[in-house]
């Protein structure tokens, strides 16, 4: 009686929700462009419409998000593209960050052996020497039509001229205020006096950050890993004692790699590989779930939550102990994704009660030893579709500005394991396969995927948010294509997220009724909440051939289209 009781709550729940999602449903014939900034979607659109194709359009969104989202946009970190062209080639390029080569397994512990609080999340030493300069560069040129210039000039135009700051902008800038003058000392750059608070609707005018962008178009690689760009970024690291030389900016290379393919139904489901964890993370996931009657169920019915829940612990159980950066150590990963390895992980669940996470191990696998990211997607008129996922790591980073070049550093060295079993900034414990090395790539969550159904392209999705970008990701892709939402209500759908260590589960508020907690708690389910999980944003092809856009109304998620 109670379960169906819960169905119809959250059958009821949903319909509400279809009818009235937060923002409108967005549909359109040709190009799309879906990302957490008004103006870089409108940049992005802005190119489409020149004839650039989804790529063009992926290069000037990524470089506008810069200038106006510099939470998590960025020059000065890294990110992951899953490309599938109109033919149906799947590529993924890897622009991740890299430990310096003066970095060291234990560059965050102090003589005892114990970590040194904040040392791996803020300041200079928190840096991984930036890709996302040489990711653009690489897709544009393996793929590109427009001149390179066309490209960048938005992003010059809105940092020389201006952006105007959306509320959440403002919020964000004031917010970290304390920690910009602390980690920039001497610097007024972008820093306000205490009396004085960013507001929405103030022009942001960032010089330093215009002519950094204008050598990166003028001279592509060489306007960021060599001359005036590396000569701003290595006195910044010398002012402050930390860890990036010349020689680690001429080293820095993007690279493509195959992505990870999982079947699905009839559908396929196409993500990053390592060094992200989101494209193996996701596709165990997916065959975990693939027989339980979840559309039966609905979405975020008990049983439906108990039974991603339970996939999630044991999938974080399995990256914590066997992923990392595979230039550097061997993965399993077609071990990890066996289907046979894999269905037998789940016949340890219960719905009676919940399975604690000590009693799931990782595998063993014989001879192998913002939450501040972003995403955006894009679907151009032939078809060619980009994910891509941006980070800085944390929220603005590690917060140092490079003096006189106006971009912030990443601190994705946390995303390393600084050491064996203590959790990061998100929670999630790692161990060797993630341990730091010079030159070696950090263990990542981001997740873009792709997902084609019979070989035609079905759907574009990716969030930021830390730990929880895969479970975000994960119920997303569940609420369209076991569900039937649109993609509207299936990015603004309440969230949840499980990650094994800690043992809690937690629940987006007031979005989960008291009584379903209760009837999850009763089974052994630990539970606390987060304000919010993820920023999707998604793109759904529908059988038409029209795009639906999935703009997040948890933050300034836009839709631009034509
Ligand atoms: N910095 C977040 C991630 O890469 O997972």
């Amino acid at each position: 009686m109670k379960f169906y009781l819960s169905l119809l709550f959250v059958s009821c729940y949903f319909s509400s929700i279809a009818q009235n999602t937060l923002k409108p449903l967005v549909e359109s014939t040709k190009g799309m462009v879906v990302s957490t900034h008004p103006v870089a979607s409108a940049v992005g659109l802005e190119i489409l419409k020149k004839g650039g194709n989804a790529i063009d359009a992926a290069v000037a969104v990524n470089f506008a998000l810069a200038v106006c989202h510099p939470a998590a946009g960025n020059i000065g970190g890294g990110g992951f593209l899953v490309y599938r062209d109109a033919k149906g080639q799947n590529f993924a390029l890897d622009y991740r960050e890299k430990a310096p080569l003066k970095g060291h397994r234990d560059m965050y512990l102090d003589e005892k052996g114990s970590i040194i609080p904040g040392k791996s999340f803020v300041g200079i030493f928190s840096a991984g020497v930036p890709g996302t300069v040489a990711g653009m560069v690489e897709m544009h040129k393996k793929f590109g039509k427009l001149a390179w210039r066309e490209l960048v000039a938005p992003a010059i135009d809105l940092a020389k001229n201006g952006v105007l700051l959306t509320e959440k902008e403002a919020r964000g800038l004031n917010r970290n205020k304390e920690e910009f003058k602390k980690e920039n000392p001497g610097k007024t750059y972008l820093i306000k006096s205490d009396s004085v608070a960013w507001k929405a609707g103030e022009m942001l005018i960032q010089s330093d950050l215009a002519e950094t962008l204008t050598r990166i178009s003028t001279k592509k690689l060489k306007g960021f890993y060599s001359g005036k760009t590396a000569d701003l970024l290595v006195a910044e690291m010398e002012r402050q004692g930390g860890l990036i030389s010349k020689k680690d900016l001429r080293k820095y290379r993007a690279v493509w790699r195959q992505p990870i393919i999982q079947g699905y139904k009839n559908f396929q489901v196409i993500g990053m590989p390592p060094p992200s964890s989101g494209g193996i993370a996701l596709a165990q996931l997916m065959q975990m779930v693939e027989k339980y009657p979840l559309a039966q169920w609905g979405p975020n019915a008990d049983s439906t939550i108990q039974v991603m829940v339970e996939a999630e612990r044991r999938v974080y159980a399995d990256r914590a102990k066997w992923l990392g950066d595979p230039d550097f150590v061997k993965v399993p990963v077609k071990e990890l994704l066996d289907p046979r390895y894999v269905t037998n992980r789940m016949k340890s669940m219960s719905f009676d009660q919940a399975t604690p996470s000590k009693e799931v191990a990782a595998g063993d696998f014989p001879g192998y030893e913002s939450p501040e990211t972003t995403h955006y997607s894009i679907v151009d008129e032939d078809g060619n579709a980009v994910s891509i996922t941006t980070t800085l790591n944390n929220s603005y980073g590690s917060k140092v500005f490079v003096g006189g070049a106006g971009f912030l550093l990443n601190d994705e060295m946390d995303d390393f394991s600084a050491k064996a079993g203590v959790p990061n900034l998100y929670g999630l414990i790692g161990t060797k396969a993630n341990e730091i090395q010079p030159q070696k790539r950090m263990l990542s969550s981001m997740t873009p995927t792709i997902i084609t159904e019979n070989n035609q392209l079905k759907m574009v999705v990716g969030t930021p948010g830390g730990s929880t970008i895969i479970t975000s990701v994960f119920q997303v892709v569940l609420n369209v294509l076991e569900m039937k939402m649109n993609m509207q209500q299936a990015v603004e759908f309440p969230r949840f997220h499980h990650q094994w260590l800690p043992e809690q589960t937690r629940f987006e508020p007031k979005r989960f009724s008291a009584d379903q907690l209760q009837r999850l708690k009763s089974k052994g389910y630990d539970f606390g909440t987060s304000p919010s999980i993820g920023l999707v944003e998604g793109i759904l092809i529908l059988p038409t051939g029209k795009r639906q856009g999935g703009a997040d109304s948890r933050g300034d998620d836009t839709v631009s289209a034509y």
